[in-house]
């Protein structure tokens, strides 16, 4: 034996010493089954990028307006086509459009004296699922209103508790004069004096002379940052609290539009929020099943809001616009959509949007979003053409957007899209397309069950390193049989995303979808985020994308068993793993564990190429499980499943960590080297 041979061979001695001797370890591992993964702590490999993990946002379920969306006044522009929908009116109550206010919005109400003093002239408001207003808390009403004769006049606001048993059933109540024969903004802030859970807004007219309302607002004082055209904080914090890399908005089929007259068109939803006009809502009536009238867009949160929000939570905004195809499931014929020799409005949307969120002050847009009051560019780096296209009309329509995009704006990222289905013909034709035309990522759609889940982990493994990088743009696992919020669902989302992790030199972004959901306005799930007016919850699939977003790292580490991927494989005892390194963290070192077997595992992860002084001397495990597979958290039971995290006592210089990964379990190691 030479005198190299003998060394090697002693040092290797002295590693399987250690290794064996010196572990990390759980209270109850033993070593009965043993998963062995190695894990190589000296090559960091590629690259996270900060896109990593983040937001589908799509007004669905009622998650802008009557959700994220603070106001609590439906159709408070009259606009909806029947003017008073969401509306009661009594006494003498007129809808007008002469001398309107707002251009885009042109009906207002006029109310006038009843013809007898004890009888009573206004309008209420059902709100969205009812008013709801908590005890003490302010509430911002205002109005456009003018005098509609030669005298002043004048309202009473109200918030009524209408299921009271109270002897009055008025909650706040202030007055207003109105004593201009022009347009002008009134405000007054109301505090409750007691909760009301599904109260409404009344308006009374308290003089003889008549007046005109327009754009009747509520909004609780106490919003996101305290914007007045603001945000619902809780609903804002569960959105930074996962610490999102990626914000992308509108959508989602409803950037499609039923036609294209209903598909969202981002101009109109910027400036005066008094002057957006009303959008369909798609979601109102795709599902008859789950019907809902009075599903609109008001546009209230549009653009400015969504970059300005991006910006809050620190995630790159991310819009999709029309490639000029209204929704093709909706659509069987080619008229529905644009001709490609029509295109020009549409590609003139998309450079606007992008002069719009980048351009100095003194461009066109660039001055709409200064005049909203962000000077400031907010560096725009990314833009989606389509949502869920196929077939030959999307490339060739796609092309024109390409060529004007990259001539005007070269380094701003292109997301084109590969169809509905995350395999099979149109996603099979769009993929070679979607690299033919160069763009920089291809948005994945896959609402898929269990078994889809299961067999993905090597999904990204094979992709070509060279073409575009993937935007798994909306994702979810639907159980078969069981299309709810379920525990479960969120441990095969969690094994699939060990697959992103482990290839995010090729994966991009990655979004769930939906996003929101109002529990008594959905039309589909399950949904991240559910609500009611005054309350919110984050389901088990919320804590499996924070553990994932909060915990990304900076580079990829290989992780192997038996020298493979662990990716649920045949003889992987249903077992899925990634690792990451982070720069940016003492505890730098992060191995994910989704043990998705109905048995516990044994798992020794060793630590493959440390000196003989490293060793891990501190470790924090995290686990998330349910002894309840197919439940998840509720409004009332918010905390049944979350994440619980433990300091694991570590012997000096440990190389190597033993856990015990129970059944159906996502487990989280997260310790230095020192
Ligand atoms: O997320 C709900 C819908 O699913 C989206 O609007 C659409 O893109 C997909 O079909």
């Amino acid at each position: 034996m030479s005198k190299m041979t003998f060394v090697k061979c002693l040092m290797l001695l002295v590693t399987l010493f250690l290794l064996t001797n010196c572990t990390v370890s759980d209270e109850d591992y033993s070593a009965s089954d043993e998963n062995i993964m190695l894990l190589d702590v000296q090559n960091i490999g590629a690259e996270v990028q900060g896109t990593m993990y983040g937001l589908f946002f799509e007004d669905i379920n009622y998650a802008a307006d009557g959700g994220l969306y603070a106001e609590k006044i439906k159709n408070r522009s009259f606009e909806f086509p029947q003017a008073l929908m969401g509306w009661k009116s009594y006494g003498k109550v007129e809808v007008r459009t002469e001398g309107a206010p707002f251009a885009r919005n042109p009906h207002y109400v006029r109310l006038s004296a009843p013809d007898h003093s004890q009888k009573h002239t206004g309008i209420e408001n059902e709100g969205f699922f009812g008013v709801t207003a908590i005890k003490d808390a302010e509430y911002r009403f205002s109005v456009w209103a003018r005098q509609s004769g030669t005298e002043g006049s004048r309202i009473q606001v109200e918030l009524d508790n209408i299921v009271s048993m109270e002897e009055s059933q008025v909650v706040a109540k202030a007055e207003l004069d109105i004593v201009s024969r022009e347009w002008k903004k009134y405000c007054v802030v109301l505090k409750a004096s007691e909760s009301v859970g599904k109260g409404v807004l009344r308006i009374f007219l308290k003089s003889t002379a008549g007046v005109d309302l327009e754009h009747v607002s509520l909004f609780p004082v106490d919003t996101w940052k305290g914007r007045e055209n603001g945000l619902r904080t809780d609903l804002v914090q569960a959105l930074a609290d996962l610490r999102p890399g990626v914000f992308r908005f509108p959508g989602g089929c409803i950037v499609e539009g039923t036609d294209l007259e209903s598909r969202y068109q981002w101009k109109n939803s910027v400036g005066p929020v008094e002057n957006r006009p009303l959008n369909e809502n798609r979601w109102h009536y795709t599902f008859t099943h789950r019907f809902y009238p009075d599903y609109y867009q008001s546009y209230g949160l549009g653009f400015f809001e969504f970059f300005q929000l991006s910006e809050d939570i620190g995630a790159e905004p991310l819009p999709v616009i029309s490639v000029g195809l209204a929704c093709q499931f909706q659509n069987d014929s080619q008229d529905a959509h644009v001709p490609v020799n029509e295109l020009k409005p549409y590609i003139q949307d998309a450079l606007d949007l992008l002069e719009f969120a980048n351009g100095p002050i003194d461009s066109k847009w660039g001055k709409v979003r200064a005049d909203m009051g962000h000077e400031a560019p907010f560096n725009l780096k990314y833009i989606g053409i389509g949502n869920e296209q196929w077939g030959e009309e999307y490339p060739e329509r796609l092309k024109p957007f390409v060529d004007a995009l990259r001539a005007k704006y070269p380094d701003v990222k292109i997301v084109g899209s590969s169809g509905p289905n995350s395999e099979g013909a149109q996603f099979d034709y769009l993929w070679p397309e979607m690299t033919k035309l160069g763009v920089d990522l291809v948005d994945e759609h896959f609402y898929r069950p269990e078994s889809w889940f299961l067999s993905q982990g090597n999904r990204y493994d094979k992709y070509d390193r060279q073409g575009p990088k993937v935007f798994a743009g909306e994702y979810a696992c639907h159980g078969k049989g069981k299309k709810w919020n379920h525990f479960h669902a969120s441990l095969l989302e969690a094994a699939f995303m060990t697959g992103l992790e482990r290839n995010v030199d090729v994966v991009h972004m990655a979004t769930y979808a939906p996003l929101f959901a109002h529990i008594e306005g959905w039309q589909w799930r399950p949904d991240l985020i559910w609500y009611d007016n005054s309350r919110s919850v984050r389901s088990a699939s919320y804590y499996v994308q924070q553990l994932f977003a909060t915990n990304k790292g900076t580079n990829a580490l290989t992780l192997l068993m038996d020298g493979k991927p662990v990716a649920g494989n045949e003889g992987q005892n249903g077992l899925f793993a990634s690792a990451v390194y982070d720069a940016t963290d003492e505890a730098n070192y992060v191995v994910k564990i989704v043990n998705t077997d109905s048995l516990s595992h044994n798992v020794h992860i060793q630590l493959v190429g440390l000196s003989e002084e490293q060793g891990v001397v501190e470790a924090v495990r995290t686990r998330l499980n349910s002894e309840e597979p197919d439940v998840d958290n509720t409004l009332d039971e918010p905390n049944r499943i979350v994440p619980i995290e433990k300091s694991i006592k570590v012997k000096p210089n440990s190389k190597s960590i033993k856990t015990t990964v129970p059944a159906s379990t996502v487990e989280m190691w997260r310790f230095p080297l020192k």
